[in-house]
């Protein structure tokens, strides 16, 4: 890796259907992370900012009508302020970001789960996160009745869309992690959980070693 990117830090984003289980892997993740002496920050999409949080309840109120539009560019503003005040200092200060949705989310929920222009929701996505994009996204990929059936509570505005919907968000995951295979891993997330764990962990640090972040860069300590 060269000194610049190195500098840089990277960010790590963990995506996949509702019930997919990111949460419990980006915990998992991040608890690895900082055991390497790694400089970590978890953070997750959204709601990870005081405008987010307010975002997030308006977004997830199913009771809240909400055009398609206005749903789309509510998500960019939460990116836009997270980009802005958590991620982009966080690289620059050297550290592993490790984020519980991103990019990929918008395109395979507001671009393929509600059927808008895939161009078009790309570019205005591209323009909210003012050229920061992921260095690594893990996929954790499962059926959507597996999910529905992990799933805790099934009232927010996407848990309670029918299977269709659902079945349409991870198609179009799937269709991203084959257009960009070398960013976009895919994990089946189906297996047992401590199968999966020990997949993740692997991937991930194999994808940091080979970039020289293995060991404890001069920043973490600080
Ligand atoms: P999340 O907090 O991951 O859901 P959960 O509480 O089930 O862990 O995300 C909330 C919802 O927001 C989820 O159903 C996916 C949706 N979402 C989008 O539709 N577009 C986006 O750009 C993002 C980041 C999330």
């Amino acid at each position: 890796m060269s000194p610049s990117n190195r500098a840089r830090g990277c960010l790590i984003t963990v995506e996949g259907i509702d019930g997919a289980g990111k949460s419990t892997q980006v915990e998992h993740l991040a608890t690895l992370l900082a055991a390497r002496g790694l400089r970590t920050l978890t953070t997750r999409e959204p709601g990870a900012t005081s405008l987010g949080r307010e975002l997030r309840r308006l977004l997830l109120a199913r009771e809240l009508a909400l055009a398609s539009d206005a749903e789309l560019f509510l998500f960019l503003a939460d990116r836009a302020e997270h980009v802005a005040t958590v991620i982009a200092p966080a690289l620059a200060a050297g550290a592993v970001v490790l984020c519980d949705r991103f990019a990929d989310s918008t395109i395979a929920y507001q671009g393929h789960g509600r059927g808008r222009d895939l161009a078009r929701v790309r570019r205005w996505s591209d323009e909210s996160s003012a050229g920061i994009a992921p260095d690594l996204t893990l996929l954790l990929d499962c059926p959507i009745a597996l999910g529905a059936e992990r799933r805790r509570h099934e009232n927010d505005r996407y848990e309670i869309l029918d299977s269709s919907f659902h079945e349409r968000v991870r198609a179009g995951f799937l269709v991203e992690a084959a257009a960009a295979p070398q960013r976009i891993r895919r994990i089946d997330a189906s297996r047992p959980l401590a199968e999966v764990s020990a997949e993740v962990a692997r991937v991930t640090l194999a994808w940091l070693d080979a970039r020289g972040y293995s060991a404890a860069p001069a920043s973490a300590s600080a």
